[in-house]
């Protein structure tokens, strides 16, 4: 006996009145579908290949390739890789990248080391005389990552890695000036 359609229901709900109508195919065939689907994906979720059997073995595997990559990250960073070095070897000789160096260091880094370099609550560093070394990637490493119980911030994630090699280029082009300052801090490099 076919069913009619739209034949309404008794219940009223405050003037809300309903049909009895069988749900749509496609709704159903859909709904039977995402059941069909769990089943495949439950299984394959927790004992598909490279699972591990468990969803957190899982979690921990991508964690443990996450961190792989963080931790290279860190130790190559762009701006003290060798060709860093290279880079700001060669900026440092280079009027553009100078000029632009030179307007970080006015903006961020004169406060503390004064205009010149020459030093103010942060060291002399127009001096040969360097308390983290006096190399590119010594310079480097100290400006990414700061001496922060020493005051020295870290700027890493502030500075652009651009930023970070023009202003080591420029730090690079002005040590050994020996603009009277601050008194000379640390190990004496020699050339
Ligand atoms: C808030 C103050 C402050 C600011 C701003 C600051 N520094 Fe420093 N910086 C210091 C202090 C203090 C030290 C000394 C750390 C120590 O004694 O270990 C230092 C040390 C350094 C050193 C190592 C010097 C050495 O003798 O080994 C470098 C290089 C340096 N700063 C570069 C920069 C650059 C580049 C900037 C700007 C991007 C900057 N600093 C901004 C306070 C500052």
């Amino acid at each position: 006996m076919a069913k009619k359609m739209d034949e309404l229901l008794d219940s009223n709900y405050d003037g809300i009145e309903e049909y009895d109508n069988d749900l749509p195919r496609w709704w159903l065939y859909l709904f039977f579908i995402t059941i069909a689907f769990s089943a495949f994906y439950i299984s394959y979720y927790h004992f598909g290949p490279g699972t591990d059997g468990q969803p957190l073995a899982l979690l921990d595997k991508e964690m443990q390739a996450h961190n792989a990559i963080v931790a290279k990250n860190e130790a190559s960073t762009s701006v003290s890789s060798e060709s860093a070095v290279e880079f700001i070897t060669a900026a440092a000789t280079d009027e553009t990248k100078l000029a632009q160096g030179k307007e970080v260091y006015t903006a961020k880094c004169a406060a503390c080391h004064a205009d010149k370099g020459q030093g103010l609550v942060g060291p002399n560093l127009t001096d040969n005389a360097w308390i983290h070394g006096g190399t590119i990637p010594d310079m480097v490493r100290i400006v990414e990552n700061g001496v922060l119980e020493k005051g020295m911030l870290a700027w890493k994630g502030v500075l652009k890695p651009e930023e970070i090699n023009n202003v080591v280029a420029f730090l690079w082009s002005i040590r050994n000036t020996n603009v009277p300052g601050k008194a000379a801090e640390g190990d004496v490099i020699a050339e």
